[in-house]
């Protein structure tokens, strides 16, 4: 009775229930899980209904096509629902795997660990397997502050390293931490790219670890050549653990196995989640060197002194097998550093003609576009006008005309920022690439006339947000 009055007898059948109850998905939503996304998803016009993908499309509910520079938030390098990464989970389904078995340990998850340590930097070899990017985070942590017996930890000023509570205290954001404090005691941020502050920080030998974004995915701020070679020299001289957190940065997005490589920098501990799995299912890696790794586990009565559920569950150990080889096989690494190229000429030429752009920050396919005050009076004018407003408007008069007229899915890079961030699946071609210029070309042609429609769109999205908060 009560499974019939939860809806759930219809999932006998999940397609007719996706089909049936497709048109009620923003009302489950708004009822049963975040209204307030809803909200900001119907205000700026994201509420598409998705209902398929394939590589670097999106299909909407009314059969319209988007092209997704997004990769949900760089999930999708490979592009998604890849039919090699589908074959390989069906199949194992199929073999009805003893996963997860727990006390025992299982040769998928071996063999992916054996994977990791082979593209690794330097010694790199000994795998945790986690189920997300801040649980990598949080195990990282954990290790450093155990192999080192100190607690200190060393963070960046805008940094993301996830939201639970560990990773949170290494989050340089304040719109995060709010509401959250006290954190975890003994975090001290720094300025990024600031290789003085960071021996300030590390001078008194006390600290476990430096927690470190090789290009910073809140406005995609790539360090200067000497940041992170120096940081490397650093921690070694004042005896702290380097973190590379390649949450976002690894597996082709940078143009590079893993950003690190553009510095030839090994850290001591290197965290991967998000494209790790193609996009199928949750999984995330800490690959460290064994020495390390022995501290934490070393003795048998330790050898869960770290651990997780579902962590090497199969059907993410698999996934994650075939994701790697589909990077390999079709050169992904390569594709992005050449497409992150091409779009980077293609962006400079826009800057050059375009006044409200200020910098472009391009590794790969790590795209940062920055805004900034123009010097036409007129434009001036409608610049101070919205930023006093709210700071966070400027980006919405670019990405919601990409989405509502030119059909592409992009993301504002941060708050406060002014900085649209492009994020496509590393499997796009030069079409793709020439489809958005042509289209931000337009957009971009539009918000260079104020005053205009593209100001009093976002101006009067300013108002009803004020409104309604
Ligand atoms: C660099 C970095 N670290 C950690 C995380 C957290 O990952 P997750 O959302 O899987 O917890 C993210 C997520 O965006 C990230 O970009």
């Amino acid at each position: 009775m009560e499974f019939r009055r939860a809806g759930l007898l219809y999932l006998m059948d999940i397609l007719s229930l996706i089909e049936n109850r497709l048109g009620e998905t923003y009302t489950l939503h708004r009822r049963y899980v975040n209204p307030q996304l809803v909200r900001v998803l119907e205000v700026i016009g994201y509420n598409r209904n998705y209902t398929r993908a394939g590589g670097s499309r999106l299909m909407d509910a009314q059969g319209r096509e988007v092209l997704d520079f997004l990769a949900g938030f760089g999930v999708f390098n490979i592009g998604r629902n890849h039919p090699l990464v589908a074959q390989v989970l069906k199949d194992v389904i199929n073999m009805a795997p003893a996963s997860m078995v727990q006390m025992d340990v299982g040769v998928l998850a071996g063999l992916l660990a054996e994977a990791l340590a082979g593209l690794a930097p330097g010694d790199l070899e000994a795998v945790f397997f986690t189920n997300s990017g801040t649980e990598g985070v949080e195990g990282a942590l954990k290790i450093a502050r155990q192999a080192t017996g100190k607690s200190k930890i060393i963070y960046c000023d805008r940094a993301f390293h996830g939201l639970t509570l560990g990773a949170l205290s290494v989050n340089g954001n304040e719109e995060f931490r709010g509401r959250n404090e006290p954190l975890l005691p003994n975090c001290v941020p720094v300025p990024f790219n600031d290789l003085k502050a960071l021996e300030i920080a590390l001078s008194k030998k006390d600290a476990a670890a430096f927690i470190v974004e090789p290009i910073q995915g809140k406005g995609v701020f790539i360090p200067d050549p000497e940041y992170l070679p120096g940081a490397r020299s650093l921690c070694d001289r004042y005896g702290a653990l380097l973190i590379a957190d390649e949450v976002q940065t690894g597996l082709g997005r940078t143009g590079r196995m893993f950003a690190v490589n553009h510095w030839d920098v090994v850290p001591d501990l290197l965290i991967l989640s998000k494209s790790l799995s193609g996009g199928y299912v949750p999984v995330g890696a800490v690959i460290t060197r064994r020495d390390i790794h022995g501290k934490v586990f070393d003795s048998m009565d330790r050898c869960f002194a770290h651990s997780n559920t579902f962590g090497q569950n199969d059907l993410a150990m698999a996934a994650g097998l075939a994701t790697l080889h589909v990077i390999e096989q079709e050169n992904l690494v390569e594709q992005s550093a050449v497409m992150g190229g091409y779009l980077e000429k293609g962006l400079r030429e826009l800057a050059g003609r375009y006044e409200l752009i200020h910098d472009i920050r391009v590794k790969g396919l790590m795209i940062g576009i920055q805004f900034g005050k123009p010097s036409a009076l007129s434009l001036k004018t409608g610049w101070n006008l919205l930023h006093k407003m709210n700071e966070d408007l400027f980006c919405q008069m670019i990405t919601m005309p990409l989405l509502e007229k030119h059909h592409i899915l992009t993301q504002v890079a941060g708050h406060g920022l002014d900085t649209v961030k492009i994020l496509p699946p590393l499997v796009i071609d030069q079409a793709d690439a020439d489809y958005f210029l042509t289209a931000l070309d337009a957009v971009l042609k539009d918000a260079h006339k104020f005053p205009g429609s593209a100001w009093t769109t976002v101006k009067n999205l300013g108002l009803r947000t004020a409104k309604t908060a």
